[in-house]
């Protein structure tokens, strides 16, 4: 990571969860992270609040805290992708089963932008 300015770290959001391997690298690289402009961003299916809520529950306080950018670019999920145990779990969210299609692109976008615009 030594060579690299700006660091965006991202991942998605499986029951409440970002995935552990993406928590362990923020972790075993605070020293680093701290030290570079980070931005961060999360793809999940719930929109707004709850997905701001999901946002700041998922990564930690003090990355939060240094982080640059925040984004939100939505999720997809194609049911015929998903694994029986998924299935069950999706069932959960707020839809009823079938391809959930909520990207937003333009939040990369504005990610992109924000690093552009870094001093
Ligand atoms: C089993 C399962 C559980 C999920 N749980 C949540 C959740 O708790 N909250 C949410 O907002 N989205 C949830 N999602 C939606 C995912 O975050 C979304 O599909 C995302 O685009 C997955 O990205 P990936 O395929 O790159 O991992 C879930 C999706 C699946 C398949």
């Amino acid at each position: 990571m030594r060579e690299y300015d700006v660091v965006l770290i991202g991942g998605s959001i499986y029951a409440g969860k970002l995935q552990r391997k993406v928590v362990s690298f923020c972790e075993k690289n605070r020293g680093a992270l701290l030290q570079r402009r980070v931005g961060v961003f999360l793809c999940c299916l719930y929109q707004g609040e709850e997905a701001l809520m999901q946002l700041q529950s998922a990564f930690p306080d003090w990355l939060l805290a240094h982080a640059f950018a925040r984004a939100l670019p939505g999720g997809e999920v194609h049911y015929d992708r998903l694994t029986f145990l998924d299935r069950l779990l999706v069932r959960s969210l707020p839809h009823p089963p079938g391809d959930l299609l909520r990207m937003r692109p333009e939040a990369m976008d504005e990610l992109a932008a924000a690093v552009k615009s870094l001093p």
